[in-house]
């Protein structure tokens, strides 16, 4: 079988990818494991203040071959802080009021991604599959195809992809669709984000799609599109959370809540995660429900993330605000209501936390999937399980509907759904997590991979 190469704008270390790292990494790691291959992209290094970037260093793990390249300072800024990270990752995520474009950082992040298009190509063989993964590296398939390559390359988006009145606001919109039209197979994680592909190509690029919105002719391409929802390894991560369940970290935690109920939420310091609108659910909770005061707690764990960006720095500052404004009106002696976490823990640490708890809150205000919500049920205990409030607008909630969906800009609906989960029959509890655990067990991150690997080794090789 063809050698499997994967490009993302971060690659795990041979440590991380193995034990403690998210879902891309995960699934990345168990496709490149099962096959070989190359995992090739940015170090997270910023190296020196000047224009230099640093070619690919190479670090070989059993049949893994891990290429990684340092970026300058000047590359980072415009390619990752910038474009990327304030102008693409808002408009994707419904965020325009946040922001910000500039047309050198643009030059920027079309020069990054040939440049590392460039890094890559002596590590090629003509039979290899490309799979390049996130908004990061839209250009990154049309850099190839000009230098020659007549791989099949694919691309994953994992994040929401807009809808065509929104995605206008990026102002190079027609060539970002354009250079994603490179692609042979272009995935995403709903069905949602798929028709809003199809609609921009059908309403603003004069394109057209096939019935089930597979087939894409624009731009001169041809190309196929698909949903393939990520996913995650139920099984393991239940075996994971139970083993765990005896960590020191998991037992203090248990300890210091003293038989209270325990509500947990895990996110990145991210404004999409709708985490200020939880807070004030809980507050709500807290409100009209006095009886929970002292016997209930929220434990939010929120690791910092794009801290260089604006928009960063406001959440943090606000949510800072939020938890010590609710924790200074309701806290007791021996009972602080919010924890609130700034650091990243052990992936299966939080697994075990997870389990540990009554209730999973996840409730993004946008997300493309949201691996924390699969997580969340994937960890529970089936005979005493906890009950996942999910919001409507995690691409999860088209798998996990047996949650308690949400929407998270009613803060009302939010405290209520706490209400009712915190009080469920062990019965109900049971049989929603059984219908969601099926769900996941359909569709698992093996699922996902094979899914968009079949489909991308059926093209014929692109042309340039
Ligand atoms: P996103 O990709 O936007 O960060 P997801 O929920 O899809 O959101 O994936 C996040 C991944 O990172 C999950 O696998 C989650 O377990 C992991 N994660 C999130 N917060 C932490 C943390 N504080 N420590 C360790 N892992 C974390
Ligand atoms: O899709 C979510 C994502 O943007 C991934 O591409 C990325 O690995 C992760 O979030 C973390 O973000 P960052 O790499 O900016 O820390």
């Amino acid at each position: 079988m063809s050698r499997l190469v994967v490009v993302s704008n971060r690659v795990a270390t041979p440590t991380e990818s193995k034990g403690s790292a998210g879902g891309l990494a995960v699934g990345v790691f168990g496709a490149l494991k099962d096959t070989g291959g190359v995992w090739f992209g940015w170090s997270g290094e910023i190296v020196g203040e000047g224009t230099a970037n640093a070619g690919p260093e190479i670090v070989q793990d059993g049949a893994v071959t891990f290429a990684t390249v340092g970026l300058s300072r000047r590359d980072y800024d415009q390619y990752y802080r910038g474009f990327s990270n304030a102008m693409l990752w808002p408009v994707f995520h419904y965020r325009n009021d946040l922001a910000r474009y500039d047309r050198q950082e643009y030059a920027g992040y079309r020069r990054v991604n040939a440049w590392l298009a460039q890094q890559l190509l002596p590590l090629l063989k003509p039979d290899d599959v490309i799979w390049v993964h996130d908004y990061h590296l839209i250009p990154f398939a049309e850099a190839l195809r000009l230098a020659g390559v007549k791989n099949r390359i694919g691309f994953f988006l994992h994040i929401p992809f807009p809808a065509p009145q929104v995605l206008l606001n990026v102002p190079p919109h027609d060539e970002l669709v354009k250079s994603l039209c490179c692609y042979d197979v272009v995935g995403f994680q709903t069905e949602s984000d798929l028709v809003a592909f199809g609609d921009y190509i059908v309403r603003q690029a004069h394109g057209t799609v096939s019935r089930d919105g597979r087939t894409v002719d624009a731009y001169g391409r041809s190309l196929r599109a698909g949903v393939y929802r990520i996913g995650v390894f139920p099984d393991d991560i239940a075996a994971q959370a139970k083993r765990f369940e005896t960590r020191k970290d998991v037992r203090e935690l248990k300890a210091s809540l003293k038989d209270r109920k325990l509500i947990m939420s895990v996110d990145r310091l991210d404004y999409s995660k709708g985490i200020a609108e939880r807070f004030r659910a809980f507050e709500r909770l807290l409100e009209t429900a006095p009886e929970l005061q002292g016997a209930v707690s929220l434990v939010q764990v929120a690791p910092p993330t794009r801290a260089d960006v604006q928009s960063y720095q406001h959440i943090r500052q606000n949510l800072e605000y939020e938890a010590g404004r609710i924790n200074g009106r309701f806290s007791g002696l021996d009972w602080t209501p919010i924890r609130y976490l700034n650091r990243r823990y052990d992936r299966w640490v939080l697994m075990s936390l997870f389990r540990a708890s009554q209730v999973g809150f996840v409730t993004p205000l946008r997300d493309g999937m949201n691996l924390v919500a699969k997580e969340y049920v994937a960890a529970q205990d089936p005979d005493d399980p906890g009950v996942l409030v999910l919001s409507r607008f995690a691409g999860a909630a088209a798998e996990l509907d047996a949650a308690l969906i949400v929407n998270p800009h009613d803060i009302l609906d939010m405290s209520e759904a706490l209400q009712r989960a915190l009080t469920m029959p062990l019965e109900e509890r049971q049989d929603r997590h059984r219908k969601m655990l099926a769900a996941l067990r359909r569709n698992d991150l093996g699922v996902w991979r094979d899914t968009f690997l079949v489909d991308l080794r059926a093209v014929r090789p692109g042309m340039p």
